[in-house]
């Protein structure tokens, strides 16, 4: 029995010390240890050996025991410390791999444009002020001498929130929500959002105006042709030539629509102004004295020149944009050109 034993020493170490990993470590310590284990066995049957050698035996066995107890904890360790430096050689971060560039972000095509137009109003003078998207009839149309009945109100498919309460179909309402405010001289451009019940190529239900307005004593329609040439010229370049048409608007009296020369074929004709060579870019006036009413002016002191114009339609020109649609579809790959 004791040849047995000392073999089954040897053995046993052997075992543990040659397990590659943790899996077959618990293999070699079930093999020896566990409850029908080679070793287990061995101490149970320390009893049956002649009584004189049994205190040896069962010493040396308890002793094997212990030693491969030990042996097995040891080599535990080392390969636990071992997994770890795999999972950590496996994780190391690969300092030779090429960058990954954060991508930037930068303001709306629409945003720069008006950005852009209220600069060089700012330069003239003009201060910023802004009105509601939704606002009541009363702004949106009767004070801007527009009254239930009046034919204009038809040109504008207005969206209706509830009765007399609109998506403001214009920024022109903010022209007497200031004038409300502010006793005069004033000079206010007026970006925003305007809603119109419109969609095509070149209509979107959601677009965007600038308005302009500029109320002092002696403003004349010389002073409304000198600002909005100037502005042209900032905008759309110095070569770019601008005229003015009759037109209709109930809040001016005159009034007017400018154009532009075409900005793709500089007048010759072509897609873009349909072959007319102006491209239209606003419309304009003066200020009617029934508006002045309204906002409580003195029309026989003060006198001032309005506009409006689209800023989507001027962000397509400036960007040769063929549809209003790209300017709201959020496609990163278009915003990015911009
Ligand atoms: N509100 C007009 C529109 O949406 C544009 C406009 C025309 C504004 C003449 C004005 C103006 O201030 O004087 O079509």
């Amino acid at each position: 029995m004791r040849d047995q034993l000392e073999a089954v020493r040897g053995e046993a170490l052997r075992a543990v010390a040659d397990a590659a990993d943790l899996q077959s470590l618990e293999t070699a310590r079930v093999h020896y240890l566990g409850r029908k284990g080679v070793l287990t066995n061995i101490l149970r049957n320390v009893s049956e050996a002649p009584e004189e050698e049994r205190p040896v035996l069962g010493k040396t066995a308890n002793e094997i025991k212990k030693a491969v107890v030990s042996a097995i904890e040891e080599r535990k360790q080392a390969l636990e410390a071992k997994v770890l430096e795999d999972q950590a050689e496996q994780d190391r971060a690969d300092l030779t791999l090429p960058g990954r560039r954060p991508s930037f972000g930068h303001k709306h095509p629409i945003s720069q444009v008006i950005e852009e137009i209220t600069d060089i109003f700012a330069g003239l003078g003009f201060r910023v002020a802004t009105g509601p998207d939704i606002e009541t009839e009363y702004y949106n149309f009767d004070s801007l001498n527009t009254p239930a009945d009046h034919p204009a109100r038809d040109l504008h498919d207005t969206f209706f929130v509830k009765p007399g309460v609109v998506l403001r179909t214009h920024t022109s309402p903010v022209q007497m929500r200031v004038m409300e405010q502010t006793a005069p001289p004033v000079a206010v451009i007026v970006p925003g959002r305007t809603f119109r019940v419109d969609a095509d190529a070149s209509h979107s239900p959601m677009f965007h105006q600038v308005e302009g307005l500029w109320v002092d004593k002696g403003v004349t329609f010389a002073e409304l042709k000198g600002a909005l040439m100037l502005f042209s010229h900032a905008f759309f370049g110095k070569d770019t030539e601008v005229r003015f048409r009759p037109h209709y608007f109930p809040f001016t009296e005159p009034s007017a629509e400018m154009d532009i020369s075409c900005t793709v074929c500089k007048g010759q004709g072509c897609r873009v102004c349909k072959h007319l060579g102006w491209l239209e870019i606003l419309g304009c006036g003066m200020v009617h004295p029934e508006v002045f009413k309204y906002a409580n002016y003195d029309s026989e002191t003060y006198t001032g020149f309005a506009f409006g114009m689209g800023v989507d339609r001027m962000a397509m020109l400036k960007h040769s944009i063929d549809s209003i649609h790209h300017l709201y579809e959020n496609d990163v790959r278009f915003l990015e050109q911009f």
